[in-house]
């Protein structure tokens, strides 16, 4: 896990990048990190492998306060993809991945089948691709390249700094679902820069939004969707984003189970469990009724009632007049 408290970061020049921030980092988990340009995000992540020393506050990484650590060893055990790619010209792109492991004197049969795994777990043939050099592959090719050699020696913590941005938005989406595909099977911990909500939503399991040196909000796509913390997290997310969110909200998540008075109930009208809470609220309305019963498989299996889904609705409100 890794974990900031009270993290700042001032500038020699004066320019405070970081003010204060908490976050928590679980392991295992891809937590991107997203805000407006020069809020701050690549200074958070350099604090993470010591390319930045905070002013003040501490990183732990699994408890461990980082400050004292030796620089190049936790940095061998931190996977890195920076903004733009980063690939060593001069060096194959068999010998760009399998840097960090030969630095870590890992044997060469170990390393060569590793390149082979990597390359093909990102779609490009390792007899193809292995012996050319950074140039002689097109962007996206080169973006998978820098995307697998962070993973090249297993660090646990892997740094991703806008690792897409330059990509056209078909290579990006596919190599968002490479990314996605891979997290599943290797659970390990990635931070992931982005300017780009829509690929935070898609593939992080926590988003933190800053602003200005400082953290808005912390939360699940799914939260930031239903409970934007204010107005600048709210435009950040853009109102499209939110309204789909909630009209995509499942009847299931406020069905009240069944209980035995509803089956008295005979004559409610019924919506499909598969159905939204939008086209809930709507049946409310135009039926004219405080409750309707959700049926699966021709079952009905618990009711909606009209004051849960105004409930909902409110709760929705609620967290917005509160910020305002
Ligand atoms: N070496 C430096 N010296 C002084 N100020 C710096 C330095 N590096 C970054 N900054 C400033 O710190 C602030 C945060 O920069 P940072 O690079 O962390 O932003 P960012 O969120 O990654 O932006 P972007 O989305 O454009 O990559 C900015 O105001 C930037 O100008
Ligand atoms: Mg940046």
């Amino acid at each position: 896990m890794i974990k900031f408290v009270n993290v700042s970061k001032k500038y020699s020049d004066g320019t405070e990048a970081i003010k204060g921030i908490d976050i928590e980092i679980p392991e295992g988990k891809l937590v991107a990190l997203i805000g407006p340009s020069g809020c701050g995000k690549t200074t958070t992540m350099k604090m993470i492998n010591k390319l930045i020393t905070p002013t003040k506050g501490t990183i732990f990484i699994n408890g461990e306060d980082i400050t004292a650590k030796n620089e190049v060893e936790l940095r061998r055990n931190i996977g890195y993809v920076i903004q733009r790619i980063g690939l060593l010209p001069h060096m194959t792109i068999e010998e760009n991945i399998s840097l960090v492991p030969r630095l870590k004197g890992w044997k060469k049969e170990e390393y060569q089948s590793r390149v082979n795994e990597l390359l093909e777990l990102v779609g490009l043939e390792p007899d193809t691709f292995k012996k050319r050099y950074p140039l002689e592959l097109s962007g996206g090719q080169q973006q998978r390249v820098g995307v697998v050699r962070a993973l090249a020696a297993e660090p646990p913590i892997i740094l991703m700094d806008e690792p897409f941005s330059a990509l056209d938005p078909i290579s990006r989406e596919q190599l968002q679902d490479e990314l996605k595909a891979l997290q599943k099977k290797i659970h390990k911990t990635i931070v992931f820069v982005t300017h780009d909500m829509d690929e935070a939503l898609k593939i992080a399991d926590e988003i933190v939004i800053m602003r200005d040196g400082k953290i808005e909000q912390i939360a699940t796509p799914e939260q930031l969707l239903q409970n934007p913390a204010n107005d600048f997290v709210h435009t950040f997310i853009g109102e499209d984003r939110i309204n789909k969110g909630n009209s995509n909200r499942h009847v299931m998540d406020i069905m009240i189970s069944l209980n035995e008075s509803d089956l008295l109930e005979k004559e409610l009208p019924t919506i499909s469990w598969e159905s939204t809470i939008t086209e809930a609220a709507k049946q409310l309305i135009q039926k004219k009724v405080d409750k309707i019963a959700v049926v699966k498989n021709k079952e009905i299996v618990g009711t909606i009632t009209k004051e849960e889904v105004l409930h909902f609705v409110a709760g929705i409100r609620r967290e917005e007049e509160s910020s305002c």
